[in-house]
């Protein structure tokens, strides 16, 4: 079992190549995808505070001050992420090394909307995170969060066959929630799965309203920029919820 440092120290390992990666735009499920779908979701953000849970180099809080967020308290659990960020930061950003399963130091009730991308699925404790966000959210705020989909977090492989050519993505151990250990340019790196009903019903339990759930998918256009976008036709990666405390 992994604790929080190890988590830390996979994080410290994969951060310089991860933030090469995102700044050379190598990060198509993002750029092409996940962007489209999160900002739509957040909605018109101008005038608002956000808080960006688990932030890593800061892209997604750049994008909303783009969009006029009034400011943006972006959290990451690793040195390297926040230094990135602070490199790219506008006046309207500010950036902490923190994990965000503990907002003990935010008083409560302060944001208007919270994000959350592909951060959840890498906590040990989402519940916590989860009830610490309702807490510093203000009523009537959205948390939308961008997952790894439960179809896919439980063991995720694609089944190939002699050639090599994709048959079919295996879906196993399913009900197994806990760790799961993938290779991600070469560096190993632990996160969580768990059940679409473990999600769901953590929300609802916490008090948040679930407004919608999203499974994106690619359409033919973002295939002309982006091709590798193409299994994104058949199964679904990611799973956005957006959530709204009362
Ligand atoms: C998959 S990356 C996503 C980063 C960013 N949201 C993005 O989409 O580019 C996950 C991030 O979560 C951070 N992280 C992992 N565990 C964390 C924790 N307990 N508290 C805060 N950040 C954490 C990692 O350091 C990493 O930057």
């Amino acid at each position: 079992m992994v604790n929080i440092n190890d988590l830390k120290q996979e994080w410290a390992t994969l951060a310089p190549k991860w933030i090469k990666e995102v700044r050379e735009g190598k990060h198509s499920v993002r750029d092409g995808l996940l962007d489209l779908v999160m900002l739509d979701a957040c909605g018109d953000v101008e005038g608002l505070s956000v808080l960006d849970s688990g932030c890593g180099e800061g892209r997604f809080c750049r994008k909303l001050v783009e969009r006029e967020a009034a400011e943006v308290v972006g959290l990451d659990l690793c040195e390297q992420m926040i230094e990135a960020a602070k490199e790219l930061q506008s006046g309207r950003e500010q950036y902490l090394v923190h994990d965000v399963q503990d907002l003990s130091f935010i008083d409560n009730e302060i944001f208007d909307l919270a994000i959350s991308y592909l951060n959840q699925c890498d906590l040990p404790e989402f519940e916590a995170n989860t009830k610490e966000v309702f807490r510093v959210l203000k009523k009537g705020g959205k948390f939308v969060i961008a997952n790894l989909h439960p179809m896919r977090s439980a063991s995720g492989k694609w089944y190939r066959n002699a050639d090599g050519e994709k048959l079919h993505v295996i879906l196993d151990n399913y009900f197994d929630e806990g760790e799961r250990h993938w290779e991600i340019t070469g560096v190993m790196l632990t996160n969580f799965h768990r059940s679409l009903s473990t999600y769901v019903n953590t929300f609802v339990n916490t008090g948040f309203i679930l407004k919608e759930i999203i499974e994106p998918t690619s359409t033919l256009d973002m295939l002309d920029k982006y091709p590798d976008l193409d299994d994104e036709l058949r199964v679904p990666n990611f799973i956005v919820f957006v959530l709204q405390k009362p």
